[in-house]
């Protein structure tokens, strides 16, 4: 994928084929780090789906044998020397956080994650989703 806003797309995807209403993407900048959060209210993952989903030969979907959305990011990030971790979100559904080194050559371009977040909400006007990018104060080099 050549940008970020496709992988974002491409998760917030996950989120709405786990029936979530609410769908929030965060990206934080500080210093070198960029970090990608995507949190939803979705059905969630057990124990077992939460170990493998990262898994390119790991889906729930019918009639597939892979799933590469996470893998893929996952991917994206470990790229920059940073990594992805999957957490279950202690009221209800999953907490995706990417971690990217911004400086690193293989760094993809953010893309135009505001188009995206238009396409999400005209496709499906029933969820709620929410977009913040937070610039915070680095520190003195
Ligand atoms: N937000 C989520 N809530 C609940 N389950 C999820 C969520 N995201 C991923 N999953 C689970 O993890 C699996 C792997 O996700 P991944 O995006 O890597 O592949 P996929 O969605 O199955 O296939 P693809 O993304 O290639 O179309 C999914 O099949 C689903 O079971
Ligand atoms: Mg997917």
């Amino acid at each position: 994928m050549e940008d970020l806003s496709l992988h974002i797309l491409d998760i917030a995807e996950n989120s709405l084929n786990a029936g979530a209403q609410n769908i929030r993407v965060l990206l934080i900048e500080k210093n070198e780090t960029l970090i990608l959060e995507i949190d939803d209210d979705g059905r969630g993952m057990n124990e077992d789906i939460l170990s493998k989903a990262n898994d390119p030969f790991f889906t729930t979907k019918e009639g597939k044998k892979i799933g590469l959305g996470l893998a893929f990011l996952s991917q994206a990030a470990e790229e920059t020397g940073g990594n992805l971790k999957i957490e279950r979100r202690t009221e209800k559904g999953i907490q995706i956080i990417a971690c990217f080194n911004k400086n690193n050559i293989d760094m993809k371009p953010l893309g135009d994650i505001k188009k995206t977040m238009r396409v999400l909400k005209a496709s499906h006007p029933e969820v709620n989703f929410v977009f913040e990018h937070i610039v915070e104060q680095g520190d003195p080099a």
